[in-house]
């Protein structure tokens, strides 16, 4: 399927989609109008038209959007309709527990291998897959065609660490330590910082205060 430039809005509401339309299958249902699935997802039913628009539509006037098709073109675009290879580096807290979390696997990130300095947690294993040394990381990357990196170490050792993956051939890294990384423009880099969705929380719980401060 062509697809025309997207905007990051539009990318950012489609995992979101994806899941509503997931629990939708579910329960069995096989149609849904954009109504419907606006009053569901709290999103007008203007906006799911326009951002389905962006894709060719997928919906037929009078009878709405067909769940198990939508369902699976959402995941053509988001690249989730086959599996992803990747390796965690480091193996502390976090590491540790996106390694527990076994629905990554169900959305086709399979977890190949987990990596850290620490010569203590050679050979452990969590959830079956094994901690190596990061001496191994090259080659184990071009040996499994690894395409994602999840980094879960110190900030300080980030940037060395990345350089090593883009090296080695991984396409994308899922940055997770509170560093900004520079990599070519082939590389994919996703940032993701829980203390910004916090903050956000917290802006939101002041205004909410604020204006109940207002109110008495
Ligand atoms: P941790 O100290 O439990 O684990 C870090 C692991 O990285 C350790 O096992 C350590 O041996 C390993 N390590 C250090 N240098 C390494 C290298 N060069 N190569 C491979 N492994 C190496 O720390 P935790 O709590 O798991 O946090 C990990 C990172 O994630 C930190 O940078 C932290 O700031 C960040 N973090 C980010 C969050 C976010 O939302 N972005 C949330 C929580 C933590």
């Amino acid at each position: 399927m062509e697809h025309k430039e997207i905007s990051k809005a539009v990318i950012s509401r489609l995992p979101r989609y994806y899941r509503y339309l997931g629990e939708l299958l579910e329960l069995g249902v096989e149609r849904i109008s954009s109504n419907e699935l606006s009053s569901k997802m709290k999103v007008t039913a203007s906006q799911i038209r326009q951002d389905l628009n962006n894709f060719g539509g997928f919906g037929q006037q009078g009878y709405g959007y067909n769940v198990k098709y939508l369902h699976s073109e959402i995941a053509k675009i988001l690249g989730i309709d086959h599996n992803h290879n990747m390796i965690i580096i480091g193996a502390g807290n976090l590491g540790q527990a996106i390694a527990n979390y076994s629905a990554f696997e169900k959305r086709g990130f399979i977890i190949k291998g987990i990596f850290d300095v620490n010569p203590r947690l050679e050979g452990l294993t969590v959830r079956g897959v094994e901690i190596r040394m990061i001496d191994e990381l090259p080659e184990f990357i071009k040996e499994n065609d690894i395409e994602i990196a999840a980094l879960t170490i110190p900030k300080a050792k980030a940037k060395e660490v990345a350089a090593i993956v883009v090296d080695a051939g991984v396409k994308a890294i899922w940055n997770f330590a509170h560093t900004d990384l520079v990599v070519p423009k082939d590389v994919i880099v996703e940032n993701v910082h829980l203390s910004e969705s916090l903050m956000r929380l917290s802006y939101n719980l002041s205004r909410l205060e604020n204006t109940d401060k207002k109110e008495k």
